[in-house]
């Protein structure tokens, strides 16, 4: 049995923001969420969140989802005074459960690392250390001669010597609940900062036998935390490079892997091309041999095998068939449905609108609320008239339809298969199939007229 505490009541000064420091993004998510998701990826009983500056806030921020438990701490007196905010909740009588604590503000962490140190701590306690050049400021982690860790000084009560030490504390730990809350009942607050510290139940476990277990994060961004808006940015680019070097291991070309931003989760078939300034959001699928250009946007979009996406194109909630071809400067919206080797160029806005197999939209259109047939050709400056200020309406073209150029299609109207309309018709009433269909006003020419000569100047 697990439970995971989250430590989230600090408040954040130094990111001058109105804005609670854990709902801060990194990767367009706010850092608590990640904890929190790479949490239940260990499938623990609890997670609780332990918050106290803008508490309401990060509590509103989570309020539809239900497998959070938040528990106030007021004021905060420091990491073990936190983590016994929680402790009424997970107590779990006569289960024996292993606790495991995070940070907020530690966002990145990944679930493997996390899965060894819960392995290193089945002896009672574990913890996270890392090894690092500059270890100001950090816990250090102190050893005795056979290299058994004996407990962790934090660096505002650190003698010069154990300064040196470059061995650190995380702050992740794992620990048997049950005798954490023992240990915590346990320690002081008679140190520099008159906290209760959390490291201080490492001397306390040690005292009483355990051998403390130590595990190491892969990388080390996993346990980078965020103070401010440098290391903000700073966790944004080492996350973002881990990212790309993932992709580009899976196969991926990636024209720049520094120029390459994923705020979400992207799955790529083989030969994926990726040009620079991109960026994909949400879920988003790219099918075998896929082409990006650059500087598009992806969000939550799924594109069949040999799409081309062409330069500067936005992309939401879009389908896009097998070969299809986009942009350049093209935007689909949410319900934007493509099929096999459609066409839409620039300039060309698609909302909730299916695209039939083969069909085109080549330049300057707007097509909403339509079901659009196979082998369709609409003109340029085509606009789907689906709004009457009020209520949508729907636009359907039948298949082999060619639509010509700046058509409006005053919906709800019906475009019979085979029909053509001819260019500059405004269609208010179904049009038959098979048959030329326009609405023009006659073509006359002025006799006679010439053209107005200039006053003369007084
Ligand atoms: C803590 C560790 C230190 C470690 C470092 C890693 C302790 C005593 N020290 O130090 O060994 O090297 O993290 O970054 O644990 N928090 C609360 N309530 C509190 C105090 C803190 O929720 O009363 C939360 C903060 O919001 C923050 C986290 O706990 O997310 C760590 O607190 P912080 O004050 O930053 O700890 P450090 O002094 O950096
Ligand atoms: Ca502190």
């Amino acid at each position: 049995m697990l439970n995971v505490v989250i430590l989230a009541a600090g408040q954040g000064k130094r990111m001058q923001s109105d804005l609670p420091k854990v709902l801060h993004p990194v990767a367009g998510r706010a850092m608590l969420a990640h904890v929190v998701n790479t949490a239940r990826q260990l499938q623990p009983r609890h997670i609780v969140v332990v918050v106290g500056h803008g508490a309401q806030q990060v509590e509103a921020a989570f309020s539809t989802e239900p497998d959070l438990t938040f528990v106030t701490q007021s004021p905060q007196q420091g990491t073990g005074h936190a983590v016994q905010q929680a402790l009424p909740v997970l107590n779990d009588g006569a289960n024996a459960s292993t606790t495991l604590v995070l940070y907020g503000d530690v966002p990145l962490v990944q679930p493997d690392t996390l899965r060894q140190l819960l392995e290193a701590g089945a002896a009672g306690m574990a913890i996270l250390t890392e090894t690092v050049n500059n270890p100001a400021g950090y816990g250090r982690i102190l050893r005795d001669p056979e290299g058994k860790v004996v407990g962790i000084v934090e660096d505002k009560d650190a003698t010069a010597e154990q300064r040196a030490i470059n061995e650190i504390n995380t702050g992740i730990l794992a620990a048997s609940t049950a005798r954490l809350e023992d240990w915590l009942g346990r320690i002081n607050n008679h140190n520099a900062q008159g906290e209760y510290y959390l490291t201080d139940t490492v001397a306390l476990a040690v005292a009483d036998g355990v051998d403390i277990g130590v595990a190491q994060p892969g990388g080390d961004w996993e346990t980078q935390g965020v103070n401010s808006r440098v290391q903000q940015a700073a966790l944004e680019r080492a996350w973002q490079q881990e990212q790309a070097r993932r992709l580009l291991e899976q196969g991926v070309t990636l024209a720049d892997p520094a120029r390459f931003d994923l705020r979400g989760t992207l799955t790529c078939g083989r030969d994926v091309f990726i040009d620079v300034g991109c960026v994909f959001e949400g879920d988003v699928t790219l099918g075998d041999g896929v082409h990006v250009g650059p500087h598009c946007v992806v969000r939550n979009s799924s594109l069949g095998q040999g799409v081309r996406i062409e330069a500067f194109s936005h992309l939401d909630q879009a389908q896009v068939g097998d070969h299809a071809r986009v942009g350049p400067y093209a935007r689909l919206r949410p319900g934007a449905n493509l099929g096999q080797q459609a066409q839409i160029g620039n300039f060309v806005e698609i909302k909730n609108t299916t695209m039939g197999d083969g069909s085109k939209a080549s330049h300057l259109a707007y097509l909403g609320d339509a079901i659009i047939g196979q082998r369709v050709n609409i003109g340029a400056g085509t606009i789907t008239c689906n709004y009457d200020g009020v209520n949508k309406h729907r636009t359907v073209i039948g298949d082999d339809v060619f639509v010509g150029s700046d058509t409006q299609l005053v919906a709800p109207v019906t475009v019979g298969a085979g029909a053509t309309i001819g260019a500059g018709t405004t269609l208010t009433s179904d049009a038959p199939a098979g048959q030329l269909t326009l609405s023009r006003a006659q073509q006359t020419t002025v006799a006679g007229w010439t053209k107005p000569k200039p006053k003369p100047k007084a």
